[in-house]
């Protein structure tokens, strides 16, 4: 008798980390369903799968629709997340409440395992940012204990919003902001290793040492780098080489106080605030490794899409060689 595919139920799918995972779900052969606000604008993930394997559905966040989304789903994923607040999406309703409600109706439908999406450096950051991700942590675990919880340091991959934001502003910019003397440090992941060990949460049997549910891994890459490593590192990638001028913390906030009032931020103080704190895996930390996934170094990846930035583009890189 042939197995009915398992179903899937992803949360913030058509986000940088939320395609990636599901890439990664689909080449488990499990049915994907896509919860998003405006389904249609999780059509482009069809192509990640069979005909028919990808399923964009709509979702309010509401319990109900909550609900309908998880029904009959066995893994479910959370990958929904905001780095500024907007009127109806603040931080305490889309970091804490919404993961909350999710981890309740999981509880309710029987659901076997669930994936959380959570950062680095929450227990430690006091920007609201962290403290509210921290928040939903506690919700999901209070409601459902054996979610497996996630904590990603910055994530890079060909859409990020870091390295990319950088590389693009260095492209106009005559210099660089070193905020906070750009001492803070950094264990970047990659996207492809983070959807890995999502699937792998999920899909692991749960045999002890090894059992995911209920646990916390905190996920980074082989480097750990200041942020000043970081732009020089970029610098060498695009071949756009800027002074680095040291902004303190409190003219970066005074900058940063009125660049929130964008309608896109390129920076808040809250941001500022989660800069101060270092942004690494915690000695002792379960990590990729516990959930079988060998990091992906920076420069395998990184130098390949932001050759983009260079002078002439993919050419000027040839140019340059
Ligand atoms: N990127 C990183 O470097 C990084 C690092 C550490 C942790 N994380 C965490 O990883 C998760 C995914 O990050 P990402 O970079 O993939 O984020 P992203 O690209 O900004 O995507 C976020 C997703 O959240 C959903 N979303 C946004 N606002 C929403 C709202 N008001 N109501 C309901 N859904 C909303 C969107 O789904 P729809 O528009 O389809 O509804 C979108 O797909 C987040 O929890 C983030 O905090 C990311």
């Amino acid at each position: 008798m042939t197995r009915m595919p398992r179903i899937a139920t992803v949360f913030g799918a058509t986000g940088f980390i939320g395609r990636q995972i599901v890439g990664a779900l689909a080449r488990t052969g499990a049915q994907v369903r896509v919860a998003s606000r405006v389904p249609e604008s999780a059509f482009f993930l069809k192509t990640c799968g069979a005909p028919g394997q990808i399923v964009p559905i709509a979702c309010d966040g509401g319990p109900e629709s909550v609900g309908q989304a998880i029904e009959g789903a066995e893994w479910i994923v959370n990958a929904i997340g905001i780095l500024f607040e907007k009127k109806h999406a603040t931080f305490d309703r889309i970091h804490a409440e919404l993961p909350g409600m999710i981890a309740q109706e999981c509880a309710r439908k029987g659901v076997m395992r669930m994936v959380h999406l959570s950062a680095l450096g929450v227990d430690r950051s006091q920007s609201r940012y962290a403290q509210t991700k921290l928040a939903g942590e506690n919700a999901i675990r209070a409601v459902f204990p054996a979610a497996t919880i996630l904590r990603p340091g910055v994530v890079f991959g060909p859409d990020d919003n870091f390295f990319n934001q950088f590389a693009a502003m260095a492209r106009v910019a005559p210099a660089l902001p070193l905020i906070g003397g750009g001492k803070t440090r950094f264990q970047p992941v990659f996207v492809g290793d983070v959807a890995q060990a999502v699937c792998n949460a999920l899909i692991w049997p749960p045999v002890p040492p090894h059992d995911p549910r209920g646990k916390i891994y905190e996920l980074g890459g082989p480097d750990v780098l200041t942020f000043r490593d970081i732009l020089n590192r970029i610098a060498i990638w695009t071949g756009r080489r800027r002074p680095l001028v040291s902004v303190p913390w409190g003219f970066a906030r005074f900058q940063a106080a009125i660049l929130e009032h964008l309608p896109t931020p390129p920076l808040t103080r809250d941001q500022v605030e989660l800069l101060r704190t270092d942004n690494i895996v915690t000695q002792g930390a379960l990590t990729l490794a516990d959930l079988g996934v060998n990091p992906t170094a920076m420069d395998c990846i990184v130098p390949a899409y932001l050759e983009r930035y260079r002078d002439g583009g993919p050419f000027g890189a040839q140019d340059a060689a």
